[in-house]
């Protein structure tokens, strides 16, 4: 019995990649899956297929996660699990999250081509909407398999165009009525999560796997600020309650406190708003989120305690809400995960570096109930959230055979 990393296949890695990059193509060459969409769904299904295709058994829960198991000697252990996300950002790219649910299937195919029997059954998942570009927050389906939230939590969630998550779901879950139920918050004996690093460092370092270590704390804000929509021609500046003047204020304070020489503060407005955007009519409402991020918690609480009073400061006569809506503190991978991990890199001779994680993993909340860990492999110019994302075929496949040493090691 071989090792089952001398069993992954880079051709057949490569092809099912670009097979599912083909579900929500877009134009420059990336993708288009929002969480629970109709490609989103086709995507789920393409995964189904190719399970049922080499037998492994599929499952669904009640928030979308799509499972597939290999059986180990002992159905009664919990998995080793591995996976991430099939959903994108709206110009997203063929990797992030793709390569770790496809990633983890070539690497349960392998184990079974090496016939390998494990002593833990080892799944692969694609949790839902791990991106939250649609429906916020991100995450929703690993913090509702892990009990964070219910299903019941976030149900009446929106996206743009008024659907709500429930609604949505639901026609996600009818479109699986054929798979066994999975019930959530299961055991799981450890996760391990395959990702590219979204970030130049393996590149610019010349290393092919990350070690990843943790991931950095992140705290996100909506804000709301309404004024008064006005003649842009008759109505004076004195009077005016304008919501995007407000808005530029707001921000600007903001980054003057988010002034950081070290580079390591995250600070991003990823989304604005502007009501009832025509070109002669002062803004009457204007709505804008915040992404912010560091390694360390007490820099998180000292900078973004502040965000409230300073939107409340520069209001310029407009009513202001500032709601919080993401708040994790920095996670810890498990020295034992991170050490196979490590061990299974150096056995196959790969060029490879500790590190933390600047994006969010489902990895994140599974850390919170089993001793978690994640593979990362470069990306080009460290790339990501973006069209251009973009890997190499000997990349992916070395972090998939870390992957499958890795999970046979802790599934035996
Ligand atoms: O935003 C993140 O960190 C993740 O890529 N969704
Ligand atoms: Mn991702
Ligand atoms: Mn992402």
């Amino acid at each position: 019995m071989g090792k089952a990393s001398a069993q992954v296949d880079e051709i057949r890695l490569w092809s099912r990649l670009m097979d599912m990059a083909a579900i929500g193509a877009t134009p420059k060459g990336g993708v288009n899956r929002a969480a629970l969409s109709a490609e989103d769904n086709q995507a789920r299904r393409r995964l189904a297929d190719w399970s049922n295709e080499l037998g492994f058994e599929t499952g669904i829960d009640e928030i979308g996660n799509l499972y597939v198991r290999r059986a180990g000697r002992d159905a009664d252990l919990p998995p080793i699990v591995t996976g991430s996300h099939l959903d994108s950002q709206p110009t997203g790219g063929k990797f992030d999250g793709a390569y770790g649910v496809i990633g983890g299937f070539e690497a349960l195919e392998a184990i079974e081509r090496a016939g390998i029997e494990t002593r833990h059954p080892i799944e692969v998942v694609a949790w839902t909407n791990e991106e939250g570009g649609r429906f916020q927050p991100g995450c929703m389906g690993s913090f509702v398999f892990i009990g964070e939230k219910s299903v019941a939590d976030i149900a009446a969630i929106t996206d743009s165009g008024g659907i709500t998550v429930s609604s949505a779901l639901a026609e996600t879950l009818a479109a699986f009525d054929d798979l066994p139920r999975r019930a959530l918050a299961t055991p799981v004996a450890a996760y391990v999560e395959a990702h590219i690093e979204q970030g130049p460092r393996l590149e610019d370092t010349c290393k092919t796997i990350g070690v990843v270590t943790g991931i950095q704390g992140q705290r996100c804000f909506s804000v709301e600020i309404t004024g008064e929509e006005a003649h842009a021609g008759t109505t004076p500046l004195a009077i005016r309650k304008d919501a995007l003047k407000a808005a530029m204020s707001m921000i600007s304070a903001l980054e003057t406190i988010m002034a950081d020489e070290t580079d390591t503060v995250r600070f991003t407005v990823g989304r604005f708003e502007v009501y009832p955007c025509s070109p002669n009519v002062v803004p009457g409402r204007v709505f804008f989120t915040i992404d912010f991020r560091h390694p360390e918690e007490a820099v998180i609480a000292h900078l973004t305690d502040q965000i409230e009073a300073i939107c409340t400061a520069n209001a310029r006569g407009c009513d202001v809400d500032v709601q919080e809506t993401v708040r994790n503190t920095p996670a810890r991978f498990d020295p034992d995960v991170i050490a196979t991990v490590r061990q299974s890199a150096e056995r196959l001779s790969l060029a490879q570096m500790d590190m933390p994680s600047g994006a969010t993993h489902d990895a994140l909340y599974l850390a919170r109930v089993c001793p978690t860990g994640m593979i990362f492999i470069p990306c080009a110019g460290g790339v990501s959230h973006n069209e251009a994302e973009s890997a190499t075929a000997s990349d992916l496949a070395a972090g998939v055979k870390v992957l499958a040493d890795t999970l046979v090691d802790l599934a035996t």
